[in-house]
């Protein structure tokens, strides 16, 4: 993507990579990493803000990351400014609670997703061939049914485009097999261990994207942890299998777009106030439900 430098929230910073909602910047061995207050629907980055999004996505990732840190090491290194590299003071009112700054890792390039749901591309591949990744599920499952057991259904990381489910035995011939073999591991262990403590509180984690990296030849979690950007976030009190489900964040946009006569490309439209007000109060409780 080609990103015009003045459109960056620290335009003074080395840009390491641009995201649809986040923005990287580059410190040699570390990377800081920016949570905008864009949101995106329907894949296309809407021009209105919802104000506050970046910091609550930031604090949920930390959340997580703090919840699995006897699981699995990550790459925090801190969500403080003051430990910031000196570079980023100028910035700081607007890096303040929606950045971190990271360990740069070499990545391993495949999205590991677990799924504890039928949801998604998920869904249509079962459909297609009664089968997700090459894992065969039994016939007759409904939209939305919860699995006897999560799967690992990892995919490629497409530079441009979607990214492809590819069967675990191909993803074996591009990735290290033993990396592959750990990864699995903690991929599964970290949804199991946080959709159970999700569900606790009221919200239904259906499936997932990890992201690892290597850092000194052991494998550590990067990106972000379990957030509603990386996740099928469900309310637990509404779920009703045999139809897709509302998202826990992002229904009231989608319901409001679905008032609108908008095609899906872009440039989305403005959303009303209300709408981003409404928006804003998911993640809050989103946040407060997963921290109390
Ligand atoms: N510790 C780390 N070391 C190296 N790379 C990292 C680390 N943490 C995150 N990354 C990378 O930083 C990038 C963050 O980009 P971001 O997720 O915002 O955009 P994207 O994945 O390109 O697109 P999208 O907006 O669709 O998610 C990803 O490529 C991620 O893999
Ligand atoms: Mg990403």
């Amino acid at each position: 993507m080609q990103t015009d430098q003045k459109s960056l929230l620290c335009p003074e910073l080395k840009l390491y990579k641009k995201g649809k909602v986040r923005e990287v910047y580059d410190f040699d061995d570390k990377l800081l990493i920016v949570a905008t207050d864009s949101i995106s629907a329907f894949d296309v980055v809407l021009p209105s803000l919802i104000p506050g999004k970046g910091g609550l996505l930031n604090k949920i990732s930390n959340f997580w990351f703090d919840f699995s840190k006897d699981m699995i090491k990550n790459h925090i290194i801190s969500a403080e400014i003051a430990d910031f590299p000196g570079e980023c003071a100028k910035y700081n009112e607007i890096l303040k609670d929606r950045s971190v700054l990271v360990w740069k890792t070499e990545m391993v390039e495949m999205e590991a997703i677990v799924r504890g749901y039928l949801s998604g591309s998920g869904y249509k591949d079962y459909l297609k061939s009664g089968a997700i990744c090459g894992i065969k599920l039994p016939p007759g499952l409904k939209e939305s049914a919860k699995l006897e057991e999560p799967l690992f259904t990892p995919s490629t990381k497409a530079e441009t485009g979607h990214d492809m489910n590819i069967d675990e035995q191909e993803l074996r011939k591009v990735i290290d097999g033993a990396i592959v073999d750990t990864i699995k591991e903690k991929s599964l262990q970290l949804y199991k261990t946080a959709a159970d403590y999700a569900l606790s509180k009221g919200i239904i984690i259906a499936d997932t994207k990890f992201e690892f990296g290597l850092l000194n030849g052991e494998i550590i979690l990067i990106d972000e942890v379990l957030t509603p950007d990386s996740s099928r976030f469900w309310p637990a009190d509404e779920y009703m299998p045999g139809q897709s489900q509302q998202s826990y964040d992002k229904q009231i946009i989608r319901n409001y777009l679905s008032t609108l006569d908008w095609d899906k490309t872009p440039p989305g439209p403005q959303l009303p106030e209300e709408i981003i007000r409404n928006t804003l109060a998911k993640y809050e409780e989103v946040y407060q439900k997963l921290s109390s």
